[in-house]
């Protein structure tokens, strides 16, 4: 039973330590910080806020994108949590989105990382 609970709180640690701070493929050494966007909205209340990421701004970049990693500031429960919509490892784009919590805001960091 001990076990069980320890097993089940280790769990819901680690689905909230990536719920909010997330990120897709992998980068080495050699790979240029392309991007780095820090997105900060402030709570509205009883609403979510979605925020889409673009990178680049509109069209295609040059360097093949590794790695795309979105860090929640707060580091508590209060995240937004990041969607990747399209692109990302393997494309010259990439699109996330953060959706907040009703009634929280976001301050979410969004990097992405290429070659
Ligand atoms: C990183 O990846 C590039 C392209 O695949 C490769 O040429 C380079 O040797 C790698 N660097 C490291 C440190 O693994
Ligand atoms: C991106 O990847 C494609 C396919 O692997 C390759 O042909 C191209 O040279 C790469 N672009 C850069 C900037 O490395
Ligand atoms: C967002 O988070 C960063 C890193 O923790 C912090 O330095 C910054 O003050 C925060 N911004 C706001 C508006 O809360
Ligand atoms: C999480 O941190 C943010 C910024 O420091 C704060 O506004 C929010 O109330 C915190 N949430 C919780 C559940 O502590």
């Amino acid at each position: 039973m001990k076990f069980l609970y320890c097993a089940v709180l280790i769990l819901a640690v680690f689905a909230a330590s990536h719920a909010y701070s997330a990120s897709w493929g992998k980068r080495n050494n050699s790979d240029y910080l392309l991007s780095r966007q820090i997105v900060v909205r402030n709570p509205i209340k009883n609403n979510y806020i979605s925020v889409n990421v673009n990178y680049p701004g509109n069209g295609v970049g040059y360097y093949n994108i590794s790695l795309v990693s979105v860090i929640d500031n707060f580091r508590n429960t209060s995240g937004a949590t990041p969607s990747l919509w399209s692109g990302g490892p393997g494309f010259k784009f990439a699109q996330v989105n953060l959706r907040s919590q009703v009634s929280r805001g976001i301050n979410s960091t969004v990097e992405i990382y290429g070659r």
